[in-house]
């Protein structure tokens, strides 16, 4: 144990961690949870570098309303994060992976000797997936979902989503006066995993012509239709936004690296489709890849309100004792749901929706049919009720 970083609580505390890839807004939750822990007379310790803060050798900082002043704004998150590590919850998108007892164990009894009443989660499907084992082995936990995918199911919007979309939706501002002077098509790939809500959104609102996502199956000839589309109008340059995670016409999905542990990075596919579309156009074709460029920055305030409301709401948990629950954004309020319901399955794009049916209603291709089909006869379009 490193006794330089490690501090001994005595009065009742409550833990805090971030776990997984950082998003916009952690800072905020950590500052909400600090905030509403001091008012009803509880420490607060944060853990370092996710769970492995949590065991030997243990890392964790005491927090107060004066190391969190300020950082309501910033990124990042002051305590680290990891999504590498000893503390495996999933493997690819649904194989639970189950964690070791002896690091169980060392869970327990740091939280006995730092006298923690309560440990506030912080993380995405994988690291929530940690939370419930550790509620389950009999720990005081609760959890708060956070990723840019947007992609748990139980909640309506994790924060982190709306600061990367607004990351998104301005790259493709600035794409769209190059692309127009050059007469070119812009490619942007943006993150989202599995799920096509960055793709999607970021293509509504920065104004894409085409989108692709893992949800709706697409083809190369009815990408270059729209394109050919938009030329016999007069309009000579295209924007797409691909997905990370969208599928290659073949079915593939385009890997970056396969880490330890199962794990895949997604990532090329922008790099394919200019290729592609270049040869097969024979058109000037460049790719953006917009990265992690989309989990920095400041939140937005969307997002800081949000993240506010989680950190406020997770202590009020704590404080009920109602541990092995999770805090929600059910529109307008902020509710919980037991963690393992969250958890259960990944809430990816409706392509029957209305955010895909309004799309298609200006005209944006999905690239799975003709550009001149009328998107009113689209399937289910009309007669369905509007769903997100
Ligand atoms: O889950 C958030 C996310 O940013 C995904 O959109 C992306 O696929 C992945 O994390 C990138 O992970 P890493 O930071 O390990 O490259």
């Amino acid at each position: 144990m490193t006794a330089s970083l490690r501090t001994t609580a005595k009065p009742p505390s409550i833990g805090i961690l971030t776990a997984g890839g950082d998003c916009p807004g952690l800072n905020a939750v950590i500052r909400g949870v600090v905030k509403s822990a001091t008012q009803l007379g509880y420490g607060c310790i944060g853990f370092l570098k996710g769970y492995e803060g949590l065991v030997e050798p243990v890392r964790s900082m005491v927090l107060d309303k004066r190391n969190t002043s300020g950082i309501l704004t910033q990124g990042g998150t002051i305590l680290g994060s990891t999504n590498r590590g000893r503390f495996v919850g999933k493997r690819g998108i649904d194989e639970t992976v189950a964690i070791e007892p002896e690091l169980l164990a060392s869970v327990r009894r740091t939280l006995d000797e730092m006298n923690i009443v309560g440990l506030v989660c912080i993380g995405g499907d994988g690291s929530l997936e940690i939370a419930q084992q550790l509620f389950e082995h009999g720990l005081p936990v609760v959890g708060v979902p956070k990723t840019i995918d947007n992609d748990l199911s139980a909640t309506a919007f994790t924060f982190g989503f709306d600061s990367a979309l607004s990351c998104a939706t301005d790259a493709l501002d600035r794409l769209h006066t190059t692309a127009a002077s050059h007469e070119r098509i812009m490619v942007l790939e943006v993150m989202g995993r599995h799920a096509g809500w960055i793709a999607l959104y970021a293509g509504i609102s920065g104004g894409g012509d085409v989108i692709l996502i893992p949800e709706i199956p697409w083809t190369w000839e009815y990408i270059c239709h729209k394109v050919l589309d938009r030329e016999a109008g007069g309009t000579k340059f295209t924007l797409v936004v691909v997905a990370e995670g969208a599928h290659l016409p073949e079915g593939e999905l385009v890997v970056r690296e396969a880490t330890a542990g199962g794990q895949v990075r997604l990532g090329g596919i922008g790099a394919l489709v200019t290729e592609e579309l270049q040869n097969r156009l024979g058109r000037e074709t460049r790719c953006v890849v917009l990265g992690h460029l989309q989990r920095g920055g400041p939140p937005t305030t969307f997002d800081r309100v949000l993240a506010t409301q989680f950190g406020a709401h997770a202590v009020r948990l704590v404080h009920h004792r109602r541990f092995g629950e999770m805090v929600c954004y059910r529109p307008p309020d902020i509710e919980s749901v037991p963690i393992a319901d969250a958890i259960c399955h990944l809430r990816t794009v409706d392509p029957q929706g209305s955010a895909v049916q309004a799309a298609r209603a200006l005209g944006i291709s999905f690239g799975d049919c003709p550009a001149t089909e009328s998107p009113f006869s689209m399937p289910a379009a009309a007669s369905r009720g509007v769903r997100q």
